[in-house]
């Protein structure tokens, strides 16, 4: 028997993010966006490193064509900067913005890569933080007048497009335990926020529809395997909460036009929800996608804990090794989780939109990266889509996250995540081992047995 390989037309990539490897934050007419604001808040980031360069992208990004040539990869999902093509949010477009990504979507074309656009990666323009930001309804106008320019502009040469990146960071993350941009702590907001998300993610996709454009459509949500802690009716509970507060709360009314009855009823019983859906909204939100997009990194264990506020639960820690962000290895969730949403949403298409792993990573005397563990962690996942694929899951594509170390915002650029090594000084790349096994992967279509 053979070696076991991907379908024939697997469809092989890496990831990025503007705000995240650009940099030029002010340059050619950017408009400000709340990570700029944001990172130059003294304390917010750790070292307070900003974006302000990070892999300074806008200038090199010839060059890292050029990486994504030599990895052979056949996909690069990037973001857009949404400021840098619209500086006030709305009104005039700044012509050297959308300038920039025709040329990067052109060069990349010329090489043979597909361009696969994120709308929104999490850089708001701030004059819109301004009126509200996404706790505003109005946000969902913004958005599609956004969207629908784009379309219009690069939507001809643009084969698969994401409207939002981890609907549940921007809401959560951003406006309850306020970690990232815009910094806010506000429970109720958070709840807000996800649905003015999700509203504005199904206007887009009805925008691309309306324009007749051939391309795939889909969304990107986070997701994390759940797991009981003990056998106890209370922890299977508490699981099922974190379960539906992760997943099922944007999954279900993309996928199936409602939220999930039991976390919508608990939000209820605590009073959070507030008047924010709308008659028709989620038919709207409803409307068909062409896939599912999923980022897995990790998965938890979970403990009902009446002390934490709304949800009553917690993550408790195993035995498990982890990655350089404290993330669990859990490889067996991703097929568990693939293997979930397939029952569950009627085997919708998906891609693995992102996977991967920060580990401290040192160059050695000889100028290399030898980065093992991170080949382990994405062989372990990469065997589990495998067998994912084996039973029937709809599995389409994997993006590697990342192309480059970056600006891994929090965490600034202290977490390495590349399968190529910048150094932020000079802004030399490196392509790391496990770059080099993922081209081996890419090439043969199959992580079964690939030596470097
Ligand atoms: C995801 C983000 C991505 C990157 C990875 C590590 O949540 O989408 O930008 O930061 O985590």
């Amino acid at each position: 028997m053979g070696r076991k390989t991907f379908p024939k037309d697997f469809n092989w990539g890496v990831a990025t993010a503007s705000y995240q490897i650009e940099g030029a934050w002010k340059e050619d007419g950017k408009g400000e966006s709340i990570w700029d604001r944001f990172s130059h808040i003294p304390g917010r980031i750790a070292n307070q490193d900003t974006g302000d360069i990070a892999c300074d992208h806008y200038h090199l990004y010839g060059r890292d064509i050029e990486l994504l040539a030599d990895l052979g990869v056949k996909s690069y999902r990037f973001s857009l900067s949404w400021p840098r093509i619209f500086p006030e949010g709305i009104g005039s477009p700044n012509p050297k913005g959308i300038q920039f990504y025709k040329d990067l979507i052109h060069k990349l074309l010329d090489k043979g890569i597909q361009p696969a656009v994120t709308l929104y990666h999490w850089d708001l323009p701030q004059t819109l933080q301004d009126r509200g930001g996404w706790a505003n309804r109005e946000s969902v106008a913004w958005f599609e007048q956004y969207a629908r320019y784009v379309f219009q502009e690069l939507g001809d040469s643009v084969p698969l497009w994401i409207t939002h990146n981890e609907p549940w960071v921007v809401a959560f993350l951003g406006h309850w335990l306020g970690v990232h941009a815009p910094g806010m702590k506000d429970f109720i907001t958070a709840l807000q926020v996800s649905h003015h998300l999700l509203l504005s993610h199904g206007k887009a996709v009805q925008a691309y529809r309306e324009l007749g454009l051939k391309g795939e459509i889909g969304i990107t949500l986070n997701m994390a395997y759940h797991y009981p802690g003990t056998d106890a009716p209370e922890d299977f509970e508490a699981t099922k909460r974190a379960q539906e507060h992760i997943i099922h709360w944007f999954a279900d009314p993309i996928l199936k036009g409602e939220y999930p009855s039991y976390l919508y009823q608990w939000y209820r019983q605590k009073d959070l929800l507030r008047n924010f859906i709308k008659p028709g909204d989620l038919e709207t939100i409803h409307t068909p996608i062409d896939f599912l997009g999923v980022n897995y990194y990790t998965s938890h264990t979970i403990r009902h804990s009446p002390a934490d506020w709304p949800l009553e639960l917690k993550t408790i820690p195993t035995s498990r090794p982890r990655t350089e962000m404290g993330w669990e290895i859990y490889p067996e969730g991703l097929y568990d989780l693939l293997v979930t949403l397939t029952k569950e949403y009627g085997g919708p298409k998906i891609y693995i939109t992102e996977n991967g792993a920060a580990f401290n990573d040192l160059i050695d005397v000889q100028g290399a990266v030898e980065d093992p563990n991170r080949i382990d962690y994405l062989y372990r996942h990469l065997e589990q889509a495998h067998k994912a694929l084996e039973e029937g899951v709809h599995l389409a594509g994997y993006f590697l996250w990342s192309l480059m170390d970056n600006f891994e915002w929090a965490y600034g650029f202290t977490k390495r995540f590349g399968i190529v090594y910048v150094d932020f000084a000079t802004q030399k790349r490196i392509i790391k081992k496990s770059g080099q096994w993922y081209k081996q992967v890419v090439a043969q279509n199959s992580c079964f047995g690939i030596t470097v």
